[in-house]
């Protein structure tokens, strides 16, 4: 797992773009083919997606889409392993992160007060623990549109298979399977983008918010794994050409018990660096207060930034 790809593609092709005739309004789920560029268009059942230049691709039975196909994958199980996924699902379905999840609704809220539908990308999504979330804390949960993606075919099998009201996709963040301005919100926890990919799939009035790891996250952990702990490093946070609206700071204490703490641990990327002694520390202590920090960033596209 890694965060802020460096990439230099860029998608100009103007078969990306809404055709005239089709509003946003009347395009519920709208998919671009990812080896040509046109639009995909559902079969009378829904079940199978095609492009005029017929590549077509199968909904899977739990109701995602696979649209990364095998000459853009770079390994044979692209992003996080089932066991960094298993134990993210352990540790995020024991609530310890839920006052992250309640403050991301209250700006989905804030932001679109007088909006009477929003298009919703969950990015990077995993398991779609947000994607849930959102729906529960959001004052008006029917009038969201919720779109996730993943590049791990595993976790968004199993977010399909709890949320059938969203559209869950396999498909890689540097190649966005959506057109041009498709989204009124993009949500980015804890996982990797490309700042071109951004900007194309927002539309003008859209926003992006961005959750990331504050300066003392996790600092009780990593001491089990480095000597000296350093602080966090902040990220730049806002893409090229966005420009930040707010930035809030949301940290608490969590004490999770020994299995939480070995999940906690697996689900980050210090887990390489823990070797079984780690392992056996970590769990062997009667309690272990941990600090969670958490940076969200909400920015906006810059005015005259074209697209
Ligand atoms: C740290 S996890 C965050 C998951 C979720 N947002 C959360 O906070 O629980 C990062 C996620 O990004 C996914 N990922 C990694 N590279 C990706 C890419 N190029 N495109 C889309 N998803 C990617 C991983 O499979 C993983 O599920
Ligand atoms: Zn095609």
């Amino acid at each position: 797992m890694f965060i802020g790809i460096p990439c230099t593609l860029s998608f100009t092709d103007n078969s990306y773009q809404l055709p005239v005739h089709q509003s946003l309004a009347d395009t519920q789920s709208l998919f671009i083919c990812p080896i040509c560029g046109k639009f995909l268009e559902a079969d009378q059942a829904g079940k199978t997606f095609s492009c005029l230049n017929h590549h077509s691709f199968d909904k899977a039975k739990e109701g995602y889409l696979n649209l990364l196909p095998v000459q853009h994958k770079h390994s044979k199980e692209p992003g996080d392993s089932k066991a960094m996924l298993t134990a993210r699902r352990e540790f995020l379905e024991s609530g310890f992160y839920e006052p992250m999840a309640k403050a991301v609704a209250m700006i989905i809220n804030t932001t679109h007060e007088n909006i009477q539908t929003i298009r919703l990308l969950d990015l990077g999504c995993g398991e779609g623990y947000y994607s849930r979330k959102i729906i529960e804390f959001c004052n008006n949960p029917n009038t969201i549109s919720l779109h996730g993606i993943d590049i791990a075919k595993f976790a968004i099998a199993a977010a399909a298979k709890k949320q059938s009201e969203a559209q869950f996709i396999v498909a890689s963040s540097i190649r966005l399977p959506y057109p041009t301005g498709y989204f009124d919100f993009i949500l980015r926890i804890f996982a990797p983008s490309d700042d071109n990919e951004l900007k194309r799939v927002l539309n003008s009035a859209g926003y992006l918010l961005t959750v990331t790891p504050g300066p003392r996250h996790l600092r009780q952990l990593k001491s089990f794994i480095y000597n000296e702990v350093k602080d966090h490093s902040l990220e730049n946070l806002v893409p090229h050409d966005f420009e930040q609206l707010t930035t809030q700071r949301i940290s608490y204490k969590i004490t999770p018990d020994a299995n939480q703490r070995i999940a906690l641990l697996q689900m980050t990327p210090f887990a390489w660096r823990a070797n079984e002694n780690t392992q056996l520390a970590l769990s062997s202590v009667l309690e272990l207060e941990i600090e969670v920090d958490f940076i969200l960033t909400l920015s906006v596209k810059k005015r005259d930034s074209t697209s």
